[in-house]
């Protein structure tokens, strides 16, 4: 609908259709139109007062309108247009039919990575992993949305000094049955009994062993990699999000050498106190440690050749690194330095932060009065809770309760994480996002069944006529006419909020709507049935973008 403001602005004034665009404000009131204009920008080129402008313009504007311009008129420095409802209706109930609705060709040929979840092997799954799994995955599906080839790659820590810890706690007070009954568990308990000063030289040993390839060392190595990463698949299976690429950082662990090499030739390099080093401290950024002492490697030159081997197997446009904020610096030097090698498409590479759950107390949500979480517990409890809601409610058999229960429970933590701006802390609150009103994913879910409940119930043979809309009615239209642009943006701020929020308005101006119309057996009940079959494809597609599946029945 906007296409045709600016082709009508662009026609009386000197702005491009780009500049036009971005002028385009939404009313605050139905008064003021559908759409506005400011008239600064013009007031400044043409030396006139704003409302002046504003006053000519519509009074010219108006004398040629196209049908899909009902009027235009002007209040202060700004020119309101109002629309045709009448055809606004019509576009929008043609448009959400058509399969491409909610998809544009924004990165069309273009290819995204976007590293995600990546937990540490022997360590549980933690918070943050499961907020970069389901920010990552969202991110991934509003990129394909805007018509970008999507890569989702898993970049496992399996790698590091951190190895030599467990390899040493294994040796000393191993304990095959408990490894076998919750490896990353006991692994992580022998983690830290091994993370003691006394114990510093001889981690440093196992894990130099390792790097050298020691076949004992490996053995244990390969062993607790496969352990844990079968319970990481067990969390996967659960949350329902899948990879493209499972990768790790000891796969880019042989291509040290090459990048070391490349530095030192492009004299990128210092040696200091043994270790080699980049300084960049003139820039702000510190020293990024790349080789230590001893010849072991780091986890910054581990990123570095990951990136270049991303770099030159997918060919990607943009690479996005979906990790906590607590990695800023880590992710500046990596990227820094790439510039600094050379490589112009460091420019490409994104650090998308997230902030830190809390517990309800404001407190960094880590441990459980002083006990680890393991977060198949946590989300076992989130599905029992909502099972116990929901048998409150309804009487359902056994496999039904189960099934709806892990929907609403997956909808409550991933809609309960994504409403919000992803560099916000937030406080990881199961029962507030397990409620059934207010700005929840059971309350999105709960809106989509009722929808499709009218769809079931009412067949209605009535034509599709378009009558005087009511204000309820408008506002539904309109709310589902801005879903692509919502998309857009999204992808441009790289904020799954945008779509979160959006879906939660739909859903209150439908619940809205609901209320002031009745559908079933109404003169408007055709063109109402519509309406509300094109909401229910609008929330569908917008849940989706939040990996958020919908229930039918609730
Ligand atoms: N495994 C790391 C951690 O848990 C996150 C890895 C993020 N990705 C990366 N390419 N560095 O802290």
């Amino acid at each position: 609908m906007k296409e045709f403001i600016v082709k009508l602005i662009a026609k009386e004034t000197n702005l491009k259709p780009k500049e036009i665009e971005n002028l385009i404000e939404l009313p605050p009131s139905d008064k003021l139109g559908d759409y506005a204009i400011p008239c600064f920008i013009l007031s400044e080129k043409l030396k006139k007062s704003p409302l002046i402008i504003a006053e000519d313009l519509a009074k010219k504007l108006r004398k040629n309108l196209p049908k899909e311009i009902s009027n235009v008129d002007f209040k202060g420095p700004y020119v309101n247009f109002f629309m045709d409802k009448k055809i606004l209706a019509e576009d929008v109930l043609t448009k959400v039919k058509k399969k491409d609705f909610g998809k544009n060709n924004l990165g069309k040929k273009k290819v995204i990575c976007i590293d995600m979840s990546s937990p540490n092997i022997a360590k549980p799954f933690g918070i943050g992993h499961l907020r970069s799994t389901i920010i990552g995955n969202s991110i991934g599906e509003i990129c394909k949305a805007n018509g970008y080839k999507v890569i989702k790659i898993n970049y496992l820590g399996d790698w590091g000094t951190q190895f030599g810890k467990i390899i040493l706690g294994f040796k000393k007070w191993g304990n095959e049955k408990k490894l076998m009954k919750n490896p990353v568990a006991h692994l992580y308990e022998l983690y830290v009994k091994a993370n003691d000063k006394k114990f510093d030289a001889a981690s440093r040993d196992e894990f130099k062993k390792l790097e050298n390839g020691d076949t004992e060392n490996l053995k244990l190595w390969k062993r607790f990699r496969e352990l844990s990463l079968k319970k990481f698949e067990e969390i996967y299976n659960l949350l329902e999000v899948k990879f493209d690429v499972i990768s790790s950082e000891s796969i880019h662990n042989k291509k040290l050498d090459s990048i070391i090499s490349e530095l030192k030739k492009k004299k990128l390099t210092k040696k200091d106190d043994g270790a080699m080093i980049v300084d960049l401290k003139n820039e702000g950024l510190g020293i990024a440690l790349i080789q230590k002492s001893d010849g072991t490697s780091l986890y910054a030159t581990r990123d570095l050749a990951a990136v270049k081997n991303r770099k030159e197997k997918y060919k990607f446009d943009r690479m996005i690194y979906e990790v906590g904020q607590e990695q800023k610096l880590h992710f500046r030097q990596v990227f820094r330095i790439l510039e600094k090698m050379g490589h112009a498409w460091s420019k490409d590479c994104v650090h998308v932060a997230h902030g830190l759950y809390l517990d309800s107390d404001g407190k960094k949500f880590a441990t459980r009065k002083g006990k680890t979480i393991f977060m198949e517990e946590i989300l076992n409890e989130v599905i029992e809770k909502a099972k116990k809601n929901l048998s409150e409610r309804e009487d359902l058999s056994k496999k039904e309760l189960v099934k709806r229960a892990k929907k609403i429970a997956l909808a409550a933590i991933y809609y309960g994480d994504l409403k919000n701006s992803r560099e916000n802390n937030m406080i990881f609150d199961v029962d507030k996002f397990l409620s059934f009103e207010g700005d929840t994913g059971p309350y999105l879910l709960y809106s989509y069944a009722r929808a499709s409940s009218i769809i079931r119930k009412v067949k209605s043979k009535k034509t599709v006529k378009i009558v005087d809309l009511k204000n309820t009615e408008i506002k539904l239209l309109k709310k589902v006419n801005s879903f692509e642009e919502v998309i857009t943006n999204a992808y441009k701020q790289l904020a799954p909020n945008l779509i979160a929020n959006y879906s939660f308005e739909l859903s209150q101006i439908f619940n809205e709507f609901y209320h002031d119309c009745p559908v079933l057996g109404s003169i408007e009940e055709g063109f109402r049935l519509k309406l509300v079959d094109a909401f229910r494809t609008t929330l569908k597609k917008s849940l989706d973008l939040l990996g958020i599946d919908v229930l039918e029945e609730m």
